[in-house]
């Protein structure tokens, strides 16, 4: 259907003729309103539901209303009313509005924007896909905790070494890491279920600025709609985009916990450390050097999270300073939030192949950990507990040991007692004995693991532990999650069924 020869009732009560090609193209968000279509059909359904149920609209009017609107869904499917219709007007809004005009006259179909205005209807639409997106991006995080939680199961005895300041620091196992992982990405759950109950408010009915004088229900187009509440002060629900701030910096977080994740992948898969290895699917060849195998999908994780903080900065850059009021500035932020949306689940996807399919290289990480003197901590808290020494001497003398077998070529697990208590002579002026066997299980990695008995800890037993009590709260979120997800379904289904009932009605 084209919009052809009809009168343009939007623009020439006021104005005198259309827009500048160029302005037209300039100010139009039709592209980036593709992702909203279908919401913007479901907000036009329910809001002539409304009105019908008010009063506001006959039965035999609204279901012609209806018919337009489901015939509209149909072509945009299809691509085809976009084709028509895409270079002409504005938004989506103004859009489905004028396919409606054209389908039913501006007698019936004029009546459709009674009691809304764009400004809440857009803000209903940005809230009806983003608390699906959200959902799927929870579900997304589930499944890569999943995958953390079952693979740190096989690997709470590989020990392999901890950093910081990029040194070798403690020993630890590949487990400790992965829960710690799993710990990070259960707070960034905690924080995009909080952003969803501030998402899936009903903004509909807010019209403008300051709400309407028509008698609507705007109890009855939320509930419709499968919100969990409203946006109830008009003002506030088409100015405020607090709720996309937040859902943006909450992905902004998630992000930046997954680009720290593949920073450690790339770093333990390097030629030197060779601790993993990304398997083939995840990595890359080199053009020119053929010995080479990159982790590009690691890398482009980092950069994808460089892109979603820079758009979710974007997100503050178009809002900040404005007065309070919709401004055409909003337009802006649709883009940010796809590309955001869009890189959000891709990463987290790709990362959780990435770890299922990973290889560990055990024999490697344990001859790291006995190489790199890791367990010097552990034998000065050992001389601090065991011995007459302080922390501070104890520390002092596992220095000057460590000094002396680097001088030498050998390693902390070589030592014997006679050593020990030559440096303590030599070092400290003290007397310090600890039998061979003794000190050989101190600085051992493995045993030094089992030895850190607290909360947290690597000790296999608490990660056994962590681990049980992890599965049980994703249990619980997923389940959470669930109830989330089925609310929503069945109000479609129900809304659906609904519209469906209307159409059918006439039929008949
Ligand atoms: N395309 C517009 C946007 O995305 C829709 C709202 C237009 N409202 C208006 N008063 N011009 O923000």
């Amino acid at each position: 259907m084209k919009s052809k020869g009809s009168k343009d009732y939007w623009r020439s009560g006021r104005l005198k003729g259309g827009l500048d090609k160029n302005t037209l193209k300039f100010i139009s968000s039709m592209d980036e309103d593709k992702r909203i279509a279908d919401a913007d059909i479901r907000v036009n359904e329910a809001h002539i539901l409304m009105l019908h149920k008010q009063g506001l609209i006959g039965r035999v009017e609204s279901v012609k209303v209806l018919k337009a609107l489901e015939k509209a869904r149909k072509e945009l499917e299809k691509g085809v009313i976009f084709q028509d219709y895409q270079d002409k007007y504005v938004d989506i809004h103004q859009l489905i509005e004028q396919y409606v005009l054209d389908y039913c006259g501006v007698k019936v179909g004029g009546k459709l924007h009674l009691a809304k205005s764009r400004n809440d209807q857009v803000m209903t639409d940005l809230r009806i896909y983003l608390r699906r997106e959200v959902l799927d991006i929870i579900e997304l995080v589930l499944g890569l905790n999943n995958v953390l939680l079952s693979v740190s199961r096989k690997y709470k005895n590989a020990v392999m070494p901890g950093y910081t300041h990029t040194q070798q620091a403690q020993v630890t196992t590949y487990s400790h890491y992965l829960l710690s992982y799993v710990d990070t990405l259960s707070n960034d759950l905690m924080r995009l279920f909080e952003a969803f109950s501030r998402i899936n408010l009903s903004p509909l009915g807010a019209g403008a600025l300051a709400g309407s004088r028509v008698n609507i229900d705007r109890r009855y187009t939320s509930k419709l709609l499968g919100f969990d509440g409203m946006v109830e002060n008009n003002i506030e629900a088409v100015s405020s985009k607090d709720f996309i701030l937040e859902i943006g910096s909450v992905l902004a977080i998630l992000m930046t916990t997954l680009s720290r994740i593949a920073s450690d992948l790339v770093f333990w898969s390097t030629s030197e450390l060779n601790m993993i290895e990304l398997s083939d699917e995840f990595s890359d060849i080199s053009s020119a050097m053929p010995q080479k195998k990159n982790p590009d999908s690691m890398e482009m994780i980092r950069s994808k999270a460089a892109n979603v903080l820079a758009s979710s900065y974007n997100l503050f850059t178009i809002t900040n300073g404005l007065i309070t009021g919709y401004h055409k500035d909003f337009q802006e932020l649709k883009p940010a939030l796809w590309r955001i949306v869009d890189d959000v689940k891709s990463s987290l996807g790709i990362m959780k192949q990435a770890i299922k399919t990973l290889k560990i290289k055990r024999d490697m990480m344990a001859h790291l950990v006995v190489k790199g003197n890791i367990t010097a901590l552990d034998l000065a808290e050992f001389l601090a507990k065991e011995g007459s020494l302080s922390f501070r001497e104890g520390h002092f003398l596992v220095g000057s040991l460590v000094k002396h077998v680097i001088s030498t070529g050998s390693d902390l697990t070589m030592i014997d007692s006679r050593l020990l208590e030559m440096v303590a002579r030599r070092e400290l002026k003290k007397k310090v004995v600890v039998s061979d066997k003794v000190l050989k299980k101190v600085v051992d990695p493995v045993q030094s693991i089992s030895a850190r008995s607290n909360i947290g800890s690597p000790r296999p037993r608490e990660v056994g532990r962590m681990i049980k009590s992890r599965e049980d709260r994703t249990k619980r979120l997923r389940k959470l999650l669930s109830e989330k997800n089925d609310k929503i379904k069945l109000s479609e289904k129900r809304f659906k069924s609904l519209v469906a009932g209307k159409l059918a009605a006439k039929r008949r």
